[in-house]
């Protein structure tokens, strides 16, 4: 059984020794959207910043719900209708089953995983958890989604995916957390200059469109240390897909409980309590490929 690649920068102290330099002080992306979900990997700075967006944004748990359902239904459709066999996933999470390689690899067990967050509680309870099926792999990388190149170009990324075949890069709730100033069209034109043709690229984003309380929700975030920067679906389908070259699946930027809902689950939460978009995108024969 292929061992489960790992790979941070610097040096990587044990992973007990390493959960002793997680910064508990302060509220974690992660940890906030694992208590959301009603996981028990966060902190007290983690539950008392979500409780504070919270009671700005009472719907948020709908809306962290409904941003993985569709995470789900976007792999599952990856990989059992395009076949894709290779998936990027940038901004993981804590693992919250189930998880995007244990969707795929009951699709296609030797579907391949590379698991990229830079937060150190991800990478600790990825490595102890997400163990790959036996005929596939799973690695995971602590990096930056801002250092584009360090991922695309790190050991751990180009073992365990092949840039000579499709690849689908998953950024499921992470862009948000690029602010205009941190140049985010750059980011994502180069991760996606890096894919081969036909790869797919599946992102979701929080929007205040639909909500204003979401505004205030992410004052107190920001007061709490967390930037974050909500975008409208033309901004968002701008940024990641069609101002891409990309060529939207059907049925294109859509809220994320719209897209592909499968008639088995319940009708959708009103739009203000989702408050993110969703989208898949494919890249057409000809659009600039670095591989
Ligand atoms: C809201 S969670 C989304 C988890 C998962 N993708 C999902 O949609 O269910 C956002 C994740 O992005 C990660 N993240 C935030 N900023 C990041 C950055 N600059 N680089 C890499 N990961 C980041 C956080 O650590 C967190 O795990």
């Amino acid at each position: 059984m292929p061992s489960p690649r790992e790979e941070s920068p610097g040096s990587r102290p044990g992973d007990e020794a390493r959960a002793l330099l997680v910064d508990a002080a302060h509220p974690s992306p992660a940890r906030v959207y694992d208590y959301l979900l009603g996981g028990k990997d966060n902190f007290a700075a983690d539950r008392i910043a979500a409780d504070k967006i919270e009671e700005a944004f009472p719907a948020i748990r709908i809306g962290a719900q409904e941003n993985r359902r569709f995470l789900l239904r976007g792999v599952r459709y990856l990989a059992s209708q395009v076949g894709i066999r290779q998936f990027l996933d940038i901004g993981t999470g804590i693992p919250t089953p189930p998880n995007v390689h244990e969707v795929v690899q009951a699709i296609t067990p030797s579907a391949r995983v590379a698991y990229v967050d830079n937060d150190p509680v991800v990478m600790v309870h990825a490595r102890a958890l997400m163990t790959s099926d036996p005929r596939g792999e799973v690695g995971y990388l602590e990096a930056d989604v801002r250092r584009p190149e360090f991922i695309i170009g790190s050991r751990l990324v180009r073992e365990v995916l092949d840039f000579e075949e499709p690849i689908a890069l998953l950024m499921s709730a992470v862009l948000h957390f690029i602010t205009d100033d941190q140049g985010p069209e750059r980011i994502i034109r180069t991760f996606i200059e890096a894919l081969p043709p036909g790869s797919h690229v599946l992102a979701t984003h929080v929007t205040d469109e639909h909500e204003p309380r979401l505004r205030s929700a992410t004052a107190r975030y920001r007061d709490d240390g967390v930037r974050t920067r909500p975008r409208s679906a033309a901004e968002f389908e701008r940024l990641v897909f069609t101002g891409q070259g990309l060529e939207l699946v059907p049925p294109g930027v859509v809220l994320v409980s719209e897209w592909r809902r499968d008639p088995a689950e319940p009708p959708p939460p009103a739009p203000a309590q989702v408050s993110a978009y969703g989208g898949l995108a494919v890249l057409p024969p000809g659009a600039p490929s670095g591989a």
